[in-house]
């Protein structure tokens, strides 16, 4: 962390100000949106020099020196108390025994810069199942995921389909968490898991009424704080965007359903069922997401939400899966990615938590909520 006399002389060799202009590297900084842009980048590790503007040699040198101090210590403590959240935030998590943080520099320099640059640069890309949707109830049962509302629904209805997907689920679901299998190995199992669970939804002509009612009565479980965390966002203008592998319209409904319409921020990345013309489902969307190519190869560029998420340079990442980590690629942009990632494995399978740490950020043992995230989401809000 810059301290404040370190802060301070280094605006001031790099920067003099003129009446409401701030020159600096030889670029006249007018407007705020520039000036938070340089004060980004004096606050952030790229050094700079100072390119004296011509025309600072028609005032004398003692006034422009009087007046780039007194503006740039008025700048600087604004800056300070924007990011003076972040050490504290930074102490709140390293404090908690469910929290693995292995670089804390690294998650505060990311964190000062989306501070920085606040709710209008900022945008979360989250997975759903088992991340925005709780892994275990209180007694420790495994709770639904999208695909899971079949599952469930079709068991109580037709007890041999339900079989089907439960046997699916039991078979492929230990390969998608294996820590001896590389990705390249799991993905013609994924492929072959989702291709099946699919023809049989397809094959079955389920109606979009009947899949309502499923979600209805699914055990889909929001983490506590999740309807609270994407209404805050909603508030705050900072685009939601869920990258689900799982299936789309089901979380549509479920949104609908827990939150009575699905927030103006919100966008889907996902498998979503076709209905045909009787609204019974009839094929699934094009390219297929499999938990390991959420990445750019899946993201339809001409989606309109594309346009709002355009400038967002800074990324909240949230996910459970290591097929989670690259949601992000796809999106221009050179700002900073915060991966937070929630572990619901063992905890005595080390090896699989160690990877969790290496890849993600900020690592959440078995934790049922959203408080982390909301946390970060609130330090960006509190101080623009
Ligand atoms: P997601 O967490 O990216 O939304 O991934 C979807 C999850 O859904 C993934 O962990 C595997 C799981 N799944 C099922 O539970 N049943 C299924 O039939 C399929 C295809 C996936
Ligand atoms: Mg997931």
């Amino acid at each position: 962390m810059h301290s404040f006399s370190g802060l301070l002389n280094g605006s001031m060799s790099r920067v003099s100000r003129l009446g409401r202009c701030i020159f600096a590297n030889g670029r006249r900084f007018e407007s705020r949106q520039s000036r938070l842009q340089l004060q980004a980048e004096t606050l952030t590790d790229t050094p700079t020099s100072l390119d004296a503007p011509p025309f600072a040699a028609m005032f004398k040198a003692s006034e422009i020196v009087n007046a780039a101090a007194a503006i740039a210590e008025a700048e600087c403590i604004e800056q300070l108390k924007k990011t003076d959240a972040v050490p504290l935030l930074m102490s709140w998590l390293l404090g908690q025994e469910s929290i693995v943080c292995s670089d804390p520099t690294t998650v505060a320099a990311k964190l000062r810069k989306m501070v920085v640059g606040g709710a209008g640069k900022t945008v979360v890309i989250s997975d759903f199942d088992y991340t925005l949707s709780r892994f275990a109830n209180e007694s420790g049962e495994r709770l639904s995921t999208t695909h899971g509302v079949f599952d469930d629904n079709v068991m109580r209805l037709k007890p041999e389909l339900g079989q089907k997907f439960v046997d699916l689920k039991n078979k492929y679901y230990p390969i998608e968490f294996c820590p001896k299998l590389t990705m390249e190995e799991k993905i013609p199992h994924m492929e072959k898991w989702w291709g099946t669970s699919h023809s049989l939804i397809v094959n079955e002509k389920f109606s979009k009424h009947t899949i309502q009612d499923f979600v209805r009565q699914s055990r889909i479980v929001f983490k506590d704080g999740a309807e609270d965390f994407i209404q805050s966002l909603d508030a705050h203008n900072i685009p939601l965007v869920i990258f689900s592998a799982g299936i789309g319209n089901i979380i549509e409904y479920f949104l609908e359903q827990k939150l009575g319409a699905i927030p103006r921020n919100t966008h889907f990345i996902s498998n979503m069922i076709l209905f045909d013309e009787d609204e019974k489902a009839c094929a699934f969307s094009e390219p297929l997401i499999h938990t390991f190519c959420k990445n750019s190869s899946v993201i339809q560029k001409e989606a309109p939400f594309f346009h709002e998420i355009n400038g967002r340079v800074n990324v909240i990442l949230l996910g459970d899966s290591m097929g989670d980590i690259h949601m992000d690629v796809g999106v221009e942009r050179d700002g900073p990615t915060l991966k937070v990632g929630y572990y619901n494995g063992s905890l005595d399978d080390t090896a699989a938590l160690q990877h969790y740490e290496e890849v993600y950020d900020i690592v959440l043992i078995h934790d049922p909520t959203l408080n982390v995230a909301q946390k970060i989401v609130d330090v960006i809000n509190s101080t623009h």
